[in-house]
């Protein structure tokens, strides 16, 4: 990257491609996946040597279990294998938080996302969050349970429910909102990832897909990010 570039302070990034990679190869869309999920070890590794703050990866939403059996139950056992043995969390300094409602995993893989979240909480480097059975509704109404719960138990007052205090319910609370939502894979949506905390993100979307991605697409990411003109409402 050249010397004069703002780099992002979080990334946000959008998986997206995967079964569309493995359908023009004539393969199961879960060697997508698998492609897949080793660019997102690459592009970890890179985000800590640019040295953002954050990124979040979008790795399944509260949508995608509407998908086969066979390709949901194809992700689970890549999101483990991934989680026990190439994701070295031990080595690298990531503090790893996941997204999402946990409510809907157990055994082994609970086990672990449990176990990383605990092993790391207290690492100084990159915040890596992996949204994981994440949908940004979900966590909106799960924000107002709690809020709910509190005012309820005397806890909180209605007037103590403002912005900052409502973030503070979200699963990426204490964390700076992303300044940059990229999608790769040509789609042009949200696909309900990080509504509430990218209301002033910049959006770049890419042509190519996400198991073809490399260190110098997220540069051109980048360089996009650098041509906008962000005002936050002013002038
Ligand atoms: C993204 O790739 C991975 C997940 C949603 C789990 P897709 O599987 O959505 O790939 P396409 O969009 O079908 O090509
Ligand atoms: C969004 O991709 C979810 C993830 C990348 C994990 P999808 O492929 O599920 O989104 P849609 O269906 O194209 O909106
Ligand atoms: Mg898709």
């Amino acid at each position: 990257m050249e010397n004069n570039i703002t780099i992002p302070k979080h990334i946000g990034i959008i998986m997206d491609g995967n079964g569309r990679w493995a359908k023009k190869r004539f393969l199961p869309r879960n060697m997508g996946h698998k492609k897949g999920a080793e660019v997102f070890q690459d592009i970890t590794r890179y985000c800590n040597e640019l040295g953002l703050e954050a990124v979040t990866f979008y790795a399944f939403s509260t949508e995608n279990w509407k998908r086969p059996q066979e390709e949901v139950e194809g992700i689970m056992k890549l999101f483990k294998e991934y989680l026990i043995k190439a994701f070295d969390y031990e080595k690298e300094n990531n503090k790893i938080v996941f997204l999402g409602d946990k409510s809907a995993f157990s055994g082994e893989l609970l086990d672990l996302m449990l176990e990383i979240e605990e092993k790391t909480a207290d690492r100084t480097g990159m915040i890596l969050n992996i949204a994981l059975n994440y949908g940004s509704r979900n966590e909106i109404i799960n924000a107002c349970k709690e809020i709910s719960q509190l005012v309820k138990e005397g806890k909180m007052s209605i007037d103590d429910i403002n912005e900052e205090s409502f973030s503070n319910h979200l699963y990426t609370k204490n964390q700076p909102d992303p300044d940059f939502i990229l999608r790769p894979s040509g789609e042009k949506r949200l696909s309900n990832f990080l509504l509430w905390q990218s209301a002033y993100a910049e959006f770049v979307y890419m042509d190519v897909l996400w198991p073809d991605f490399t260190r110098k697409n997220l540069d051109e990411a980048i360089l996009e990010f650098n041509k906008r003109n962000r005002r936050f409402g002013g002038v």
